[in-house]
């Protein structure tokens, strides 16, 4: 936890160069602050906290860039970060060239904050033909990423101190995003294979429960929940409901939906369940993560859909996100049914998989998303993966997950990183006597 005195005051002011320059206050103004009984710090406590517990994720990848400086890129493997390597589908970037040839009077204007009516009518033809079910454009709002989503869904759903419940391990921002809607992440552990815990998620439920956010494909374990699980997930939500006498909501982040392996079919939470909220995007499918579009969804057999999407429309402005950006819009409207080669993400797959089992890392085999979550041969994964950083190989810690034991391996990389890579996965299991098959 941070040190709520706070060690140290800066102050930055503007030099008349129009440099900003940094002043140290040290130990004899805080001393005076103190005795006045004064606080003097910059950012929020909140902030601060976040700060001092930085993200394994960029921490890892940071002290890769150093290790690039010093051996070169090629020399060095890195499997920190979740961003695709695969460029977007060409038809994106013809359509692009188009609109810059050929400008749509207005096009850089703004709009209604849900985003352009003829994209949010081409995601909903794609949901009625996905699901069955009678979706228009008035039950989605486009968003700045899933992760702008995200923080619009919370937003508009939750009071100060409303609780949600996340399975673990779990994508860390999640907590963030509670926070800045003024609600607390409850956490529950999945099971030793990372499906949902039911028992555990019904002893998590109270009367503070809000919502549950679940996250399929999974990011770290790349685990994909079955319908079986969905059914009985939501038959637990409609138990409680009735429990409680209120509404629990579901919200389903679906930003891996598309990539999926093994001909797997991920479950649609919207037919078991009216009170679905789904968030997704097309930063890994299209591959698009810099451009920031994704979209909310929510259900249409949802009793009180106007009212949710009125508030996800004013949460989206009032964040300041106000519309997702413009250009996108137009590009991905008509790539609904487009993505990237989901093969080449599943080959990859199985290269690493193939690879880890056979030097004896107990490893899960994912269905979906771009990461594997083995577990580390000896108790502290920070250790471990110092071994591995040895070998020039990046990985993020499990306890970046909510989860030490284990480490994530994000492998949206290039297939000769990931053959380089193998040597030294070998060599580390090696020195922890692991046994392969
Ligand atoms: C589980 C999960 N949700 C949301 C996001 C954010 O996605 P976007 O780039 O669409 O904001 C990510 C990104 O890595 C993710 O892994």
């Amino acid at each position: 936890m941070g040190d709520l005195k706070g060690p140290m005051a800066f102050s930055y002011i503007k030099s008349h160069r129009g440099n900003l320059m940094a002043f140290l206050f040290g130990g004899e103004h805080r001393q005076k602050n103190e005795e006045r009984g004064i606080e003097k710090m910059a950012i929020s406590r909140k902030v601060k906290n976040a700060l001092e517990g930085a993200s394994w994720v960029r921490r890892m990848f940071e002290e890769g860039e150093e290790l690039k400086r010093l051996y070169g890129e090629e020399e060095v493997f890195d499997f920190s970060l979740g961003n695709p390597n695969l460029e977007p589908p060409p038809s994106l970037k013809k359509a692009l060239k188009t609109l810059a040839d050929q400008p749509i009077m207005g096009m850089h204007r703004y709009m209604p904050n849900s985003g352009y009516s003829e994209t949010r009518k081409a995601i909903a033809q794609y949901l009625k033909e996905e699901s069955g079910l009678p979706f228009d454009e008035n039950h989605i709002v486009m968003t700045v990423g899933a992760a702008g989503g995200l923080n619009v869904i919370l937003k508009a759903l939750l009071d100060e101190g409303d609780e949600v419940i996340v399975p673990s391990p779990y994508f860390m921002e999640f907590k963030f995003y509670i926070e800045n809607g003024g609600g607390n992440i409850r956490l529950v552990d999945t099971h030793d294979n990372f499906s949902l815990n039911l028992p555990e998620i019904e002893r998590a439920i109270g009367p503070k429960t809000k919502a549950i956010l679940i996250n399929s494909p999974n990011n770290p374990t790349g685990v994909v929940y079955d319908q079986e699980s969905i059914e009985r997930l939501t038959t637990l939500l409609k138990r409680k409901n009735q429990e409680f006498g209120k509404t629990l909501y579901l919200i389903t982040d679906e930003a891996y939906r598309r990539i999926v392996y093994d001909g797997a079919k991920l479950p649609i939470s919207f037919l078991s369940y009216p009170h679905t909220i789904r968030v997704t995007s097309h930063s890994k499918d299209l591959s698009l993560p810099g451009e920031r579009i994704g979209y909310i969804v929510v259900s249409p057999l949802c009793e009180e859909v106007d009212e949710m999407i009125s508030a996800l429309v004013f949460a989206n402005r009032t964040l300041g996100f106000v519309n997702a950006p413009a250009l996108m819009q137009r590009l991905v409207a008509p790539l609904q049914k487009n993505s990237i080669k989901i093969k080449d993400y599943e080959e990859k797959r199985d290269l690493l998989y193939n690879g880890l089992k056979s030097f004896g890392y107990h490893v899960i085999k994912p269905q979906g998303a771009f990461y594997l979550f083995p577990k580390t041969p000896i108790e502290d994964d920070v250790a471990f993966v110092k071994e591995l950083q040895l070998k020039k190989i990046l990985t993020v810690p499990g306890r970046g997950f909510g989860k030490p034991g284990y480490f994530r391996i994000a492998y949206a990389v290039e297939t000769r990183t990931i053959e380089k890579a193998l040597p030294g996965f070998k060599e580390v299991a090696q020195k922890f006597g692991m046994i392969g098959n």
